[in-house]
């Protein structure tokens, strides 16, 4: 499978890359300086916003403090009479920043770093944004209260609008088994918030330990999203691991994921056209409805991963599981 970005660009990273370059990627340098603007306050009274341009506030080593990026974006939204001279750096737009990984201080953005997700957004604005702002990676309009895939089978699936750029992200885990990128079309896939520990990774790291599993053991993730509990699993020496989702989108981050977290995949059908979206030596990928895998799958499992949504009742998908699966892990 070929690592390359839809856009072309070097978007998709490996693990090991990202290792390297994960401390210095938001950090400032020695000659960096500082920042303060007041987050709740209108802009326009902090400061003359004809001032602010592509250099304002940029070091000589290429980085700019995020409060700069996003005044710069502001004052970009209030000329295009997006948003009005009330508009506070809090209120205008949320700035997902990538590769995402929890930050101790405010960060310093290099070009391309930066996701933008905003309620209210036009395609002519987001493009001058696109084009001025060189930090900005992406700009999407949406709302950050409605969670982007499916909730469940019964629900309707939800997207940003991609209004200009290109919009995938990378999430960075630290694991006993060392960094997972996790690499998602922020448009189409969830936010999830980036932590020192996971919560996930840590009640699955957990049940492993507590379980002697076989050393070969097998797991069904059976809600994997972009692939994040099962990668981890096979990191952690898991024999096999199967892969599930409804939601095709995150089927085809999973299959990413997979190779670009070091495991090789044999077989892609990059249409989706099939149920089966992927495989490589020890997983499978599956495009399904959970309530369907049961009779579709002809083995058993060590254990069953099943991390639903919040707010969505998981008593379905566990009935459904039932019996593939020799322990369930509700997440
Ligand atoms: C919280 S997310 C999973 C996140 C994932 N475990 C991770 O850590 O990246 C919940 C997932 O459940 C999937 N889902 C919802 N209804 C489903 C169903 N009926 N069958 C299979 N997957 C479903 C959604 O598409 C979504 O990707
Ligand atoms: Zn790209
Ligand atoms: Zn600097």
């Amino acid at each position: 499978m070929e690592l390359e970005c839809k856009c072309g660009n070097a978007c998709i990273k490996n693990s090991e890359e990202i290792l390297l370059e994960i401390e210095a990627a938001h950090s400032p340098c020695s000659l960096c300086s500082p920042l303060k603007l007041k987050k709740f306050s209108p802009l326009k009274d902090q400061l003359n916003l004809d001032s602010i341009n592509l250099q304002w506030g940029r070091c000589e080593c290429g980085k700019r403090h995020i409060d700069s990026v996003m005044a710069h974006i502001l004052k970009i939204m209030i000329n295009e009479e997006i948003r009005n001279d009330k508009s506070t750096l809090r209120n205008s737009v949320v700035p997902l920043i990538t590769p995402a990984y929890p930050l101790k201080n405010e960060p310093y953005l290099r070009d391309n770093s930066l996701i933008v997700l905003t309620s209210k957004m036009d395609e002519k604005c987001a493009e001058i944004i696109q084009q001025e702002v060189s930090e900005v990676k992406a700009v999407l309009k949406g709302e950050i209260k409605n969670t982007v895939g499916i909730k469940d089978f019964s629900s309707t699936p939800h997207v940003y609008e991609l209004l200009a750029g290109c919009d995938l992200r990378c999430d960075i885990l630290n694991t006993a088994f060392g960094p997972i990128c996790i690499h998602k079309n922020q448009s189409q896939i969830h936010i999830e918030v980036p932590r020192h520990r996971s919560p996930k990774i840590t009640s699955l790291s957990l049940f492993l330990k507590n379980n002697n599993l076989n050393s070969d053991f097998k797991v069904l993730d059976a809600t994997c999203g972009p692939g994040t509990l099962g990668i981890f699993c096979l990191k952690a020496g898991a024999g096999k691991v199967v892969f599930n989702d409804l939601w095709k989108p995150a089927t085809t981050m999973t299959t990413l994921n997979l190779e670009s977290n070091g495991f090789k995949v044999d077989f892609f059908d990059e249409k989706l056209e099939k149920c089966k979206v992927s495989n490589g030596e020890n997983f499978e990928v599956y495009n399904m409805d959970i309530r369907k895998i049961d009779s579709f799958l002809d083995e058993k499992f060590d254990l069953c991963i099943i991390d639903p949504f919040p707010g969505v009742d998981s008593k379905e998908f566990v009935d459904a599981i039932r019996n593939l699966a020799k322990n369930t892990l509700i997440i």
